[in-house]
């Protein structure tokens, strides 16, 4: 067995702002990216590690890492296009697709994605919704019952061969938040293990700010 963390880090960081992809932002000292690779690195069951960054990233990479950075690939437009490059240029047997844009990782959700990995196609960490959902804009809308629904995250646990032909076979053109929901499609039992809040991804300024606020206070 091969198992490889695969990291996408190609995106541009919109929702976050800044001067730079929130990626490569630095939380308490460390990027993010380089936090997000850590907890793959550090996992015992985990091989290798491999990034998926923009095109002229190189050099943010490199100094996201000290001037030692994993394997890299560059990636596209979309996620999607991104997972493709990046799980074209991996050779393994399991990989497990992972948001940059997450910087902790606790190795029991590792532990529990492969355990889950026994008896499905594929594993994701999920968390159950806590807040009221409903619909509206500035008015609102209906309540969408929470019963049942979920938060997915990454990282996302495949048979590498088994999410390649997934990605193949998905609709060109049609956008994917996750892979999960790329190897549902192709037919695949996607299996649910608990997952974690220090999971939850970086999307906005403030998330940044609060991750910050959480590892100076030693809760991560
Ligand atoms: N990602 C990627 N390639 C893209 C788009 C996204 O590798 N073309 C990666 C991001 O770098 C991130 C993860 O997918 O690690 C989750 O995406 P998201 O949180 O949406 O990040 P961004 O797309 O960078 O942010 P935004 O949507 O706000 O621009
Ligand atoms: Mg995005």
């Amino acid at each position: 067995r091969r198992v490889i963390g695969l990291v996408v880090a190609a995106g541009a960081g919109e929702r976050a702002g800044g001067g730079v992809p929130k990626q490569y932002r630095r939380v308490a000292g460390r990027a993010v990216i380089a936090r997000a690779c850590d907890g793959l690195a550090a996992h015992p069951a985990i091989d290798a590690v491999h990034v998926v960054i923009g095109a002229g990233q190189e050099a943010l990479l490199a100094e996201a890492f000290g001037g030692n950075p994993p394997a890299w690939t560059i990636g596209g437009a979309t996620r999607r296009d991104s997972v493709r490059a990046g799980l074209a240029a991996i050779d393994g047997t399991i990989v497990l697709i992972h948001d940059a844009a997450r910087p902790f990782l606790p190795a029991a959700v590792v532990d529990r994605l492969l355990a889950a990995l026994d008896d499905a196609d594929g594993a994701v960490p999920a968390l159950p919704v806590a807040d009221t959902l409903a619909r509206g804009d500035a008015a609102l809308g209906d309540t969408v019952a929470r019963a049942g629904l979920n938060r997915i995250q990454t990282p996302q646990a495949f048979p590498l061969p088994l999410i390649r032909a997934a990605h193949a076979a998905w609709p060109e053109g049609e956008e994917a938040t996750d892979d999960a929901q790329v190897a549902r499609a192709a037919g695949h039992g996607v299996a649910l293990v608990a997952g974690d809040a220090a999971l939850d991804k970086l999307t906005t300024a403030d998330d940044i700010a609060r991750a910050e606020a959480r590892l100076a206070a030693r809760l991560v």
